[in-house]
């Protein structure tokens, strides 16, 4: 039977290059995206797509209780937001703030309460895309500091579910993608997507040792 991965925030970028990797290779994909109406690109991969804002309560709610049967091997949390882009201590609106830490760091939190007996039932593994921007031991720079913030939180969050769900056999993993060209990484970043995520599905699909730390697109592990 083939295997099931949920992609959260499909419709460009890495989430995009995931479905379709991840189809090619004969999965059952679940490709979530915020308008589905619009994501033109996703639906020409063929796969089965559910509207999802990550940053809504009611809208993780319902797309659980659609798939509260479902066996899922690997859920890909990917969705997120740069926020401001500042160069140094600077203050922000707070709206700005907020947008940034609802999407990257309690999205997160509730999908993976959402869908966390979903991925149990397949002993499968949760995925979350945080940054090396998010490591405080390795930082040397201090823009984009709500971005930064946020992953360094995504990251307790990641470390406290493998805590928890790794007695349920889930493997759960916060992985660095690489500076990668898509919108949020631009195009003088150093790897395409494809790239970036052929070396990321190695390390969920093969290196079934790594278990709640930040690893990178090749499986190398960054500090906290
Ligand atoms: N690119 C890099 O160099 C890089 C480096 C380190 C980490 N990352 C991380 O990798 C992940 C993907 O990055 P990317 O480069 O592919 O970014 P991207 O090109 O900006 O795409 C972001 C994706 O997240 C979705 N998203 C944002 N807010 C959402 C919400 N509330 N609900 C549902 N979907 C939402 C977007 O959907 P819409 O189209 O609806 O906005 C889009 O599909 C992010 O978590 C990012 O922080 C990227």
């Amino acid at each position: 039977m083939a295997k099931t991965v949920l992609v959260i925030g499909a419709n460009r970028g890495l989430g995009l290059e995931f479905a379709k990797q991840y189809a090619a290779d004969g999965y059952d994909v679940i490709a979530t995206c915020r308008r589905p109406a619009e994501a033109a690109e996703l639906r020409r991969v063929g796969v089965r797509i559910e509207a999802l804002d990550t940053s809504t309560s009611s809208s993780i709610d319902s797309l659980a209780e659609k798939l509260k049967d479902d066996s899922i091997d690997v859920m890909i949390c990917n969705a997120g937001v740069y926020g401001p882009r500042s160069d140094g201590l600077t203050d922000m609106p707070t709206e700005d703030f907020d947008l940034v830490m609802r999407t990257n760091v309690l999205g997160p939190l509730r999908l993976t309460l959402a869908f966390s007996d979903n991925v149990a039932r397949a002993r499968g593994a949760m995925v979350f895309m945080s940054s090396r921007m998010g490591s405080i031991s390795t930082m040397s720079s201090d823009s984009g500091i709500a971005y930064r913030a946020s992953k360094a939180a995504l990251n307790a969050v990641v470390k406290a579910a493998s805590l928890e769900l790794g007695k349920k056999g889930v493997r759960v993993l916060a992985l660095h993608p690489g500076w990668v060209r898509t919108d949020m990484g631009g195009p003088q970043a150093s790897l395409t997507p494809t790239e970036s995520v052929a070396g990321m599905r190695h390390v969920i699909d093969k290196a079934s040792d790594l278990h709640g730390g930040l690893y990178d697109n090749t499986g190398a592990l960054i500090p906290w």
